[in-house]
C-alpha cells in the first residue's frame, strides 16, 4: 500500500498534495485525506506550490505536534503553508505565529475579552442583532445566506468587539478575505495588491488607536490592548499584525460555520429533523457543525530540531501541515460515519478544529456562541433553511469555506 503512495511522488503533481486548492474548490479533497489516514498519516509531499511538506492527517499525531511547542515552533515559518517573502509580504508578526514567551503574554491580553462572563456580557448584544437580521430575512424566496446572514452576523460582532466604526465594518470583511488568502502566493500582482490593502487597514487602525490613547479604558480590544503591558510596547506592525489576526481569527472561521449550519443541515435532513424536534440538542450541534466543517483546514508548524514522528524522520526546518480538517473526520476517533453531520453525535466536542495546545483557539467560546445563538433565533422562528443552487467555495487549502450559498426559507 505504501508502494502506492511512495510511487505517486514521482509524477509533477502528487496526488497525495493535499494543498491543491482546487480539491477545496471542487470539494474532492474526502478521498486523498481518507488514504492518507489508512496508509501514510505522516506522509512526506516532495512536490508542490508551497515546497516539500510532511501531511499530518490524522487525530493522534496533530495532538502530539501541538502539544510540542519547543520542536514545532509557530514562529520560524508561520502559521501556513505558504512562506513569508520579504519582497511582497507585510512584515505582520502576530501571536499565532509567535512562540513562548512572547506568545504567552499578548494571547494573555487579548484573553479577558473572551472569558465566560463577557460572553454573558455580549449574549444580549449578539442575540438582538441575530433576531434583526433573521427577521428582516424574505420567506420563500431566493437570496444568498453568506452575504445577508453569515458575512454581515459575522461583520457586526467584530464591528461590537473592535468598537469599530459601523458604517465602514464591511472593510473589515474586505480586509480579511485578503489578509487570510494564502492561494495569492502564487501571483506576485495579487501579493502587491494585497501589501496595499495591508497598509491601508494598518492606518485605519491605527487612527482608531491614536483615538483611544489617553482616553480611560473601554471594554473593547483596541482600548484593552492600549491599556495592557505585553501589548502596549508593541511597534506599529506589531500591533496591526494582532489586530488582523483578531480580524481573520473572528471572520472567516465563525462565518464559514455558519454557511456550513445553513448547507450541512439541508444535506442531512435526518439529522435537520431530530434538531427541528429537540433544541436542547444545539448546543451539540454547534460543536459538530464546526468539527464537520473545519473552517481552517490546516496550520503549519515548522520542525526546530531533528525529530521523530510516528517512526518518521522529520528533520530540523521541515515544515509540516497539521490536517484537522482530516484528523476531525479521523475514523478511529469519530467513527464509519465521520463525514456525516450527527447532531447528537456523543463525542463532537472532541474535534480538532480549534487547535490544540498553548496556540488553541482564544475566541473559540465568542464563535461558539454567536452559531449556538443563530441556532436558537432560527428555532424560534420554526425557521428552516432550503438550499436551492450548489455553494461556491472558496479555493484554498487554508480557509476551508463558501463564496455563496443559494438558499429559500422556509417554516417547518
Ligand atoms: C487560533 C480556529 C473563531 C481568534 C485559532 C487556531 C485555530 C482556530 C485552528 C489555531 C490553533 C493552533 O494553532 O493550535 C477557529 C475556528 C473558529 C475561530 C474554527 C470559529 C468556528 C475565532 C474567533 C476569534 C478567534 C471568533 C476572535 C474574535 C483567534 C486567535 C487565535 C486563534 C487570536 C490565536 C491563538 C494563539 O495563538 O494563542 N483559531 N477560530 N478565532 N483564533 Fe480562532
Amino acid at each position: 500500500m505504501m508502494a502506492t503512495l511512495m510511487q505517486a511522488t514521482a509524477p509533477a503533481v502528487d496526488p497525495f498534495d493535499v494543498s491543491r486548492a482546487e480539491l477545496y474548490r471542487d470539494d474532492t479533497w474526502h478521498a486523498p485525506f481518507a488514504q492518507l489516514r489508512a496508509e501514510a498519516p505522516v506522509y512526506r509531499c516532495e512536490h508542490s506550490d508551497y515546497g516539500p511538506y510532511w501531511s499530518v492527517s490524522t487525530y493522534k499525531p496533530i495532538v502530539e505536534v501541538e502539544s510540542l511547542p519547543e520542536i514545532y515552533s509557530s514562529e520560524v515559518g508561520g502559521i501556513t503553508l505558504a512562506d513569508f517573502i520579504p519582497e511582497s509580504d507585510v512584515r505582520m508578526p502576530m501571536f499565532i505565529a509567535r512562540d513562548r514567551p512572547v506568545h504567552t503574554g499578548q494571547r494573555r491580553t487579548v484573553a479577558p475579552a473572551f472569558t465566560p462572563s463577557e460572553m454573558v456580557r455580549m449574549s444580549d448584544d449578539i442575540r438582538r442583532r441575530t433576531a434583526e437580521i433573521l427577521d428582516s430575512l424574505p420567506w420563500n424566496t431566493r437570496f444568498d445566506w453568506v452575504d445577508t446572514v453569515s458575512i454581515e452576523l459575522t461583520t457586526q460582532m467584530l464591528a461590537i468587539l473592535f468598537d469599530f466604526p459601523w458604517e465602514d465594518r464591511r472593510k473589515l470583511t474586505f480586509w480579511s478575505d485578503w489578509a487570510g488568502d494564502i492561494e495569492l502566493v502564487k501571483n506576485e500582482e495579487l501579493r502587491k495588491q494585497r501589501l496595499g490593502y495591508m497598509y491601508e487597514c494598518g492606518a485605519y487602525f491605527q487612527n482608531l488607536w491614536n483615538a483611544k490613547v489617553g482616553q480611560p479604558q473601554t471594554p473593547d480590544l483596541i482600548s484593552m490592548m492600549i491599556h495592557s503591558d505585553a501589548m502596549s510596547h508593541m511597534d506599529h506592525f506589531e500591533f496591526i499584525g494582532n489586530l488582523i489576526l483578531l480580524i481573520v481569527g473572528g471572520n472567516d472561521t465563525t462565518r464559514n460555520s455558519m454557511t456550513a449550519l445553513a448547507y450541512g443541515l439541508d444535506r442531512f435532513p435526518d439529522e435537520r429533523a431530530k434538531l427541528e424536534a429537540d433544541p436542547s440538542l444545539i448546543p451539540n450541534t454547534t460543536q459538530e457543525i464546526i468539527r464537520w466543517q473545519t473552517p481552517l483546514a490546516h496550520m503549519r508548524r515548522t520542525a526546530t530540531r531533528d525529530t521523530e514522528l510516528m517512526g518518521q524522520t522529520i528533520r530540523e526546518g521541515d515544515k509540516l501541515a497539521l490536517w484537522y480538517i482530516s484528523a476531525n473526520r479521523d475514523e478511529s476517533v469519530f467513527g464509519p460515519d465521520a463525514d456525516k453531520i450527527v447532531v447528537d453525535r456523543p463525542n463532537a466536542r472532541r474535534h480538532l478544529a480549534f487547535g490544540h495546545g498553548i496556540h488553541r483557539c482564544v475566541g473559540a467560546r465568542l464563535a461558539e456562541l454567536q452559531i449556538g445563538i443563530l441556532m436558537e433565533e432560527m428555532a424560534k422562528r420554526r425557521m428552516r433553511v432550503n438550499v436551492v443552487g450548489e455553494p461556491t467555495r472558496v479555493a484554498a487549502c487554508f480557509v476551508h469555506g463558501y463564496r455563496q450559498l443559494p438558499v429559500e426559507i422556509s417554516r417547518y
